[in-house]
């Protein structure tokens, strides 16, 4: 097997050991993903999926291991990395407009003292318009379905324009319009060879959104094409043997 290409390197993850309290929660992960691939992770609920997408972003303390980001070691990715946590982590009810949560993934690209221009609601706009939510601009936060607020935390995330994209979660329980909308952005920041990690917990789509895979359940099982990370018997070892046949694996069959 050949070395990992360091000059390629997006997100590059060695050895990393994280735990809650005393208890361990990833152990030992090793992870490298090349710039402009979209990567799915997979594991059963409690796997650590959302751990590992905060420690990327250097919300959790590490026990061992490193984090590097272009092949840089980074204490806060605020700046490189736009993130969508699951949903459930953020509070609703906060009185902002749909076009200030929007407006916030600028402000990486100002210093403190300036106010946004023309080209921040410029940027703003777009993004809003490529996730088909320009008309609920005005709109407060609160008051959408939780699909649209989703859209609007993916707009935000466009905005702020970063080379990675981590989403943890964006399809769960979305209705079919965010869905689209979700799956149009992952093929746009394809085309711009950005690179995404999107933890997901649909294992019969996976092979259509990502072009790897992650199988996670505290260790990392498995990392690579879809549909030879997605085997039966592995799957039924970290899933524990509670899953169904993907329809996928049926049709090639027959
Ligand atoms: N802040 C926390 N404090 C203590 N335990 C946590 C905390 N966050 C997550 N855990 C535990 O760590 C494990 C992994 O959590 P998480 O990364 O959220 O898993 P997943 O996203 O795969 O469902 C779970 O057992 C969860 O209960
Ligand atoms: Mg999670």
């Amino acid at each position: 097997m050949s070395g990992p290409d360091q000059s390629n390197s997006a997100v590059s993850i060695e050895h990393l050991t994280v735990s809650y309290q005393t208890k361990p929660v990833l152990v030992d992960i090793s992870l490298e993903v090349p710039r402009g691939t979209v990567v799915g992770i997979l594991g059963p609920n409690g796997a650590g999926k959302s751990t590992i997408i905060k420690s990327i972003m250097g919300f959790v303390p590490r026990d061992f291991g490193s984090v590097r980001i272009f092949n840089e070691p980074v204490d806060d990715a605020c700046g490189l990395v736009a993130y969508v946590p699951q949903r459930g982590q953020i509070d609703w009810n906060f009185p902002v407009t749909v076009r200030d949560v929007v407006m916030m993934g600028r402000y990486g690209h100002r210093r403190w003292y300036q106010s946004m221009r023309a080209l921040d609601r410029a940027k703003a706009s777009e993004a809003l318009e490529s996730v088909r939510m320009s008309e609920f601009m005005d709109r407060q936060i609160g008051q959408l379905s939780g699909g649209q607020q989703q859209r609007v935390f993916m707009a935000r995330a466009l905005a702020q324009e970063s080379e990675i994209l981590l989403l943890d979660e964006p399809f769960a329980g979305v209705d079919a319009a965010t869905e689209r909308a979700i799956a149009g952005l992952l093929a746009q920041a394809k085309e711009q060879n950005k690179t995404v990690i999107v933890v997901h917990h649909d294992l019969e789509t996976a092979a259509e959104f990502f072009d790897a895979v992650v199988l996670l359940n505290r260790r990392l099982y498995a990392y690579g094409p879809p549909r030879e990370v997605l085997d039966q018997g592995l799957l039924a070892e970290v899933y524990g043997g509670k899953l169904r046949n993907l329809s996928w694996r049926q049709e090639e069959a027959t």
